[in-house]
């Protein structure tokens, strides 16, 4: 199973999804590939937002590593799941979409709610960071839960 979280920057949420659910994968003894994009290329080479860095930290998990890429068309081959946070990131991605095969893979992590975006907002991380542990577990127990996908 490969999964791609992607945001708008690639700083703030898709790094915390993309650690989250490692931390996840390992915890299950997995072998899934996680990773994650931005749809903005603004901060392309940069680590994380020292925030959330900060978030993951105090909860068990680094993601000092990371380094933000933008999503690209190559992204729709490469990843069998595209989890989106918002509905502009679900927007754009859908957007690059080639074919139905493409658009069969995105999905928003919260459902028909969003992942508020935290940059402008200190005090936003601590909650997003919440949500995005919940939107992982509970998507990582419904894929264990589907027959043939290790
Ligand atoms: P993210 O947050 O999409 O959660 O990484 C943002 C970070 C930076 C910008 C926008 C959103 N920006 O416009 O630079």
């Amino acid at each position: 199973m490969k999964i791609l979280m992607v945001c708008l920057g690639n700083i703030c949420r898709s790094p915390l999804a993309h650690g989250i659910m490692e931390h996840l994968v390992e915890k299950n003894g997995l072998s899934w590939t996680i990773d994650s994009a931005g749809t903005g290329n603004w901060h392309i080479g940069q680590g994380p937002d020292r925030r959330s860095t900060r978030e993951a930290s105090n909860n068990g998990i680094d993601i000092s590593k990371q380094v933000c890429r933008q999503f690209s068309v190559s992204d729709f081959d490469n990843f069998d799941l595209i989890v989106v946070m918002d509905k502009e990131n679900y927007l754009d991605v859908m957007d690059m979409a080639r074919n139905g095969q493409d658009t069969a893979k995105v999905m928003m992590l919260l459902g028909d709610k969003e992942v508020p975006d935290p940059y402008q907002n200190d005090s936003q991380f601590a909650p997003v960071f919440k949500l995005i542990e919940a939107g992982c577990k509970e998507l990582m127990g419904f894929l264990l839960k589907k027959d043939a996908i290790k």
